[in-house]
């Protein structure tokens, strides 16, 4: 954190309506310029930004959630719910698209992002959140580290950057009980039965 007085909030978006819409593709074209992270290795055409974005919204799996310093759009955590059709993975999600502005680092977005990202997933029932990143994205491991991720495998050829494989890391974080405790307890109830 800086010295410098700022307001960190965060908040999940259904509609990106006039400056929001720009200032969210500004903060993805500077994070991109600045190395990505979120796929993208140089900026798109303006109108196929928005239409990402746009995309996004689109999708009913996906929840966008939005950062802001000072009231200003800086950077954004999608997630990711797998199709209704995989009922074995609906305990699960998909962190994405997590990143904050080169203009807004330091100031604690990210970690608001994360935080509400988690809190969101455990909302609508998920279980674990699963995410991958490339293994040269040095602050965004930290970040995960810090909040209990998981590794749990690398993929040598997880990217392509300017022609090269880079190594992708994957973590997980349980976000709670994985049975419901009424589960839990008919299973500790059955367990004591069966002893006796
Ligand atoms: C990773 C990223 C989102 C962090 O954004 P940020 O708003 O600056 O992060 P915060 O201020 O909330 O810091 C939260 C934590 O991130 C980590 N972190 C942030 N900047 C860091 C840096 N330069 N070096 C190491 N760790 C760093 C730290 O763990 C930090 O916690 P601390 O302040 O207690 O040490 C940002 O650097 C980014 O957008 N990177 C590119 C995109 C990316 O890699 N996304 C992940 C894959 S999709």
């Amino acid at each position: 954190m800086t010295g410098t007085a700022t307001h960190v909030t965060v908040e999940t978006v259904t509609a990106l309506r006039g400056a929001d819409r720009h200032d969210l593709c500004d903060a993805a074209e500077a994070a991109i310029r600045d190395g990505g992270g979120f796929g993208w290795l140089t900026p798109p055409l303006r109108n196929v930004m928005e239409a990402y974005w746009k995309g996004v919204l689109l999708v009913p799996e996906r929840s966008l959630i939005v950062g802001r310093l000072d009231g200003v759009i800086a950077g954004s955590a999608l997630i990711e719910a797998p199709p209704k059709s995989n009922e074995a993975r609906a305990h699960t999600a998909h962190l994405t698209s997590h990143f904050v502005a080169p203009w807004a680092r330091g100031h604690g977005v990210a970690r608001a992002l994360l935080v509400a990202v988690e809190n969101a997933a455990r909302q609508q029932g998920r279980h674990i959140l699963e995410l991958d990143v490339r293994e040269t994205q040095e602050a965004a491991l930290q970040i995960y580290r810090q909040y209990g991720y998981t590794e749990w495998g690398r993929h040598p050829f997880y990217a392509m950057v300017d022609g090269r494989p880079v190594a992708g890391l994957f973590f997980y974080k349980q976000l709670g009980d994985m049975i419901a405790p009424e589960t839990a307890k008919a299973v500790a109830e059955a367990t004591e039965g069966s002893d006796a």
